[in-house]
């Protein structure tokens, strides 16, 4: 017998039992991401790489370590995107949407593909959902992003959420902030891993959010971004805080947060639960609308990580909503009462009942075990005395309790609970 080919690592599978969990929270966050104004946009999976080397940075661990690249057929390199914001703001740039008024409020729900190593919280393919702004400067919109992303997570039934925000400047202080940085790494470059030493001449901010544990002991004691801020760029970040403060967002200052994508300039945050990596994180990226190519024009946003986020909810015991169930079984006994039963689920099922009916063979006592599993609500069985009189008996799977019905559809609906129809 053939071998199992088994999902690769850091895959998962959502079965049946899941999904309609996850169907509820990806429709509470568009939702409320549409009540602050967000619409919600779709990009392709893959993108040219290029996309993300420039967008993402090409020091960054995301790009340097955790892309799934390949060659297509054409021999163009292409990319499966891992993060949204590059390919949302190439497509707003792209259809023209940073033309019109601004701003111009995205929300989007996503596979992205990183090849990191598998662990709690860390997969290889995830579900990101996400929001970008662009157009505008002013602090009120970091604000705003925070607050739903809050909004979002009260949404779904979360508690304890810890939100922590950093100003890591503009390319003006952030050029001072380099050199404190690279001069207080250079002292310590032969501790450093591989890959951090290349970064300490070519991106020495990176060596901040390297994974490895050295690099991790060596980044908490380094210079930090917010001893290092312009007037304006000061000016921004306590504007936040005094929002945040005033919209009672409990908030603490981390300078020890930097984001591990380049594109990020002023505000970034994280929002996470405890015991689990981030859930959320985000921030202002002030020039990467006109990197790659569009207009000069800020733009702000966050995502959040849909496996976190459902681990977050199962943890804390947050509700979901009941899993759907079969509103009507069917049972009958012999062929013309099985195609009566088959027509009317049929019917039924038009008018927006779930309806099912035996399509094994089974025997009327295994068709009603089938019907007890299903957690149908009610029950009926046709046979040839239902055919001949039109009627049969409804029973309630709960309760037992028992009713008759007709063997019409729109009687039967009736019966179920559907609304009479006008008139
Ligand atoms: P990020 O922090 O790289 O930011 O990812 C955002 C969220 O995606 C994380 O907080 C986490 O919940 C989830 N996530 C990231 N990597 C994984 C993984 N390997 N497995 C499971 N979940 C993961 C961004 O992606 C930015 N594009 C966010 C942003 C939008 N900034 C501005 N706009």
């Amino acid at each position: 017998m053939p071998v199992l080919i088994n999902r690769p690592r850091g895959t998962s599978d959502f079965l049946p039992g899941e999904t309609g969990r996850w169907r509820y929270v990806e429709k509470t966050l568009l939702e409320t991401a549409a009540r602050f104004g967000f619409r919600e946009i779709r990009t392709p999976v893959f993108e040219h790489t290029e996309l993300f080397r420039r967008g993402v940075g090409d020091t960054t661990d995301v790009v340097t370590k955790e892309m799934y690249t390949f060659s297509d057929k054409g021999n163009r390199s292409m990319t499966l995107r891992p993060e949204g914001t590059a390919g949302i703001t190439r497509a707003a740039i792209e259809n023209g949407l940073l033309n019109g008024p601004l701003p111009v409020k995205l929300s989007y729900l996503m596979d992205c593909f990183r090849y990191e190593k598998s662990q709690k919280g860390r997969f290889r393919q995830f579900r990101q959902f996400g929001v970008e702004c662009f157009g505008p400067g002013e602090a009120a919109a970091d604000a705003e992003m925070i607050a739903l992303a809050f909004s979002c997570l009260r949404t779904l039934g979360l508690n304890g959420m810890e939100l922590t925000v950093n100003s890591i400047g503009c390319p003006v202080c952030r050029a001072d902030y380099r050199k404190a940085l690279t001069e207080w790494l250079e002292r310590r470059r032969t501790e450093l891993c591989d890959t951090c030493r290349t970064r300490l001449d070519r991106n020495p901010m990176r060596i901040l959010d390297c994974k490895e544990p050295g690099c991790r002991k060596i980044a908490a004691g380094a210079p930090k971004t917010t001893d290092f801020l312009c007037p304006g760029c000061r000016a921004h970040f306590d504007e936040l805080r005094g929002r945040l403060t005033a919209a009672e967002i409990p908030h603490s200052a981390d300078p020890g947060i930097v984001r591990g994508l380049d594109y990020y300039t002023r505000t970034v945050f994280e929002i996470a639960v405890p015991g689990l990596p981030a859930l959320c994180g985000g921030g202002r990226y002030g020039k990467l609308v006109e990197t790659l190519g569009g207009p000069d024009m800020e733009g702000i946003g966050f995502a959040m990580g849909l496996e976190r986020l459902v681990a977050a909810m199962e943890d804390q015991g947050a509700p979901f909503p009941e899993e759907e169930t079969c509103d009507l079984f069917i049972a009958s006994v012999g062929r013309e009462a099985s195609q009566r039963a088959f027509r009317l689920v049929m019917e039924l099922r038009e008018r927006g009942i779930s309806a099912e009916c035996d399509l094994m063979g089974r025997s009327v006592k295994a068709q009603m075990k089938f019907a007890d599993r299903l957690r149908a609500k009610e029950s009926m069985v046709i046979g040839d005395r239902e055919l001949e009189t039109g009627g049969a008996v409804l029973r309630n799977m709960k309760t037992g309790g028992t009713k008759t019905a007709d063997l019409e559809a729109a009687p039967l609906a009736r019966a179920l609970g559907e609304p009479p129809e006008n008139g």
